[in-house]
């Protein structure tokens, strides 16, 4: 099973009513065995006019969290929940999010990274209850935090962060996606026996 492949069933997919209002499928991109996978919520209105994730304002905030912490977009691999663009970018609802899973879990499988950065809430809680910890619905309260799970036949570690679009609505909340950031950076520090970045790619 190669990523390719998923993309390619991703963007022929008619599973959910999302695919009669797209104009194109986002499957997601990056590294192939990038050990940081981030995944947000669901392509907006730049995403889906060029296929490609986090190209809009937020993720233009996304790529220069990770430069802050010495990654490149090429280093990671960046996807969301769900492939499609919601009209209007509304929330994605639980029968699209349900219909487009399959294709996260089998990008998680095949790239197998060590660590999964959840952006939003949606995505934290989908992932957590994948892991089968539904402990805490407040992105607030577990922004930061790392858990511990067992997701695909081994230990990994997801990190729940806000997404960079809340940032960009509420300046406010810029320096906690930036010390999220660096927790991050930490953790691959400590995964790696501190070794340094650089030995993770
Ligand atoms: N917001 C998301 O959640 N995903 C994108 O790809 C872009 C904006």
């Amino acid at each position: 099973m190669s990523l390719e492949k998923i993309a390619g069933e991703i963007r022929s997919c008619k599973r959910c009513p999302l695919h009669a209002s797209r104009t194109n499928a986002v499957p997601g991109e990056g590294n192939p065995k990038a050990r940081v996978v981030f995944v947000g919520e669901a392509p907006g209105r730049n995403e889906d006019l060029q296929g490609r994730p986090f190209v809009g304002a937020a993720g233009k905030l996304l790529t220069e969290l990770l430069a802050s912490i010495g990654l490149r977009r090429e280093d990671v691999f960046i996807t969301n929940v769900v492939k499609c663009r919601p009209p209007n970018n509304r929330d994605p609802r639980p029968e699209e999010i349900e219909a487009c899973l399959p294709f996260l879990k089998r990008q998680l499988r095949v790239i197998d990274p060590d660590v999964i950065v959840a952006l939003g809430r949606h995505s934290a809680l989908t992932l957590l209850r994948l892991a089968g910890r539904e402990e805490e619905r407040s992105i607030m309260r577990i922004r930061g935090k790392v858990f511990e799970v067992e997701l695909f036949g081994r230990k990994r570690s997801l990190m729940p962060t806000l997404h960079p679009a809340a940032a960009l609505y509420n300046p406010k909340l810029k320096p906690l996606l930036e010390e999220d950031f660096k927790r991050l950076k930490e953790l691959l520090g400590e995964d790696n026996e501190g070794k340094g970045l650089e030995a993770w790619f």
